[in-house]
């Protein structure tokens, strides 16, 4: 049976279509290179609001059964950045390891990479990981922790 992962743009621009969602499309071609077995993946792109977020990141993973979700975006400190508390507030527990490791290796590349609040957790049988919005962030974030990843999701499945 595939695998079902769900990918989660949060951006207030791209909810209204002003610009295009690549950054769902950077994850997805990260997962391409990296995933062997049989998956699928569906995509969302949701306003910068903790409500909605929260709520999206529960349909995917208790109504679509998805196994692993990845945000893009939101986890700066601007005023409208609340996708880790939005992440947070449904999940049953959390992996702070998983911000911890994708900002360390991002000071390598990037100063500002300390802005980034990014965090990860478990809900049920989900594993939600956040990363920031730019296209080369996700690949540099993804590639900080993605070994770790499979064996997450076999953990709590
Ligand atoms: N991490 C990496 N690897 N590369 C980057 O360019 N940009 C940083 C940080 N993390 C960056 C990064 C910046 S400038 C910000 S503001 C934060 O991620 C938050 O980004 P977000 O609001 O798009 O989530």
């Amino acid at each position: 049976m595939a695998v079902h992962i769900g990918i989660i743009n949060v951006s207030d621009r791209a909810s209204v279509g002003v610009y295009e969602p690549t950054p769902g499309k950077e994850v997805q071609e990260f997962l391409n290179e990296c995933l062997s077995h049989d998956w699928a993946c569906e995509f969302a792109v949701i306003a910068d609001e903790k409500a909605l977020i929260s709520a999206e990141v529960i349909r995917m993973a208790d109504i679509n059964n998805c196994c692993l979700i990845f945000t893009t975006g939101g986890t700066g400190p601007a005023k409208r950045d609340v996708t880790p508390e939005a992440t947070e507030a449904v999940c049953d527990k959390m992996l702070p390891g998983f911000g911890e490791a994708m900002r360390q290796e991002s000071l390598k590349f990037v100063p500002t990479a300390i802005l980034s609040r990014q965090t990860a957790g478990i809900r049920k049988s989900c594993l939600i990981v956040n990363l920031p919005g730019k296209p080369k962030a996700i690949r540099e974030c993804m590639g900080a922790v993605f070994s770790a990843i499979p064996y997450c999701v076999d953990l709590i499945g």
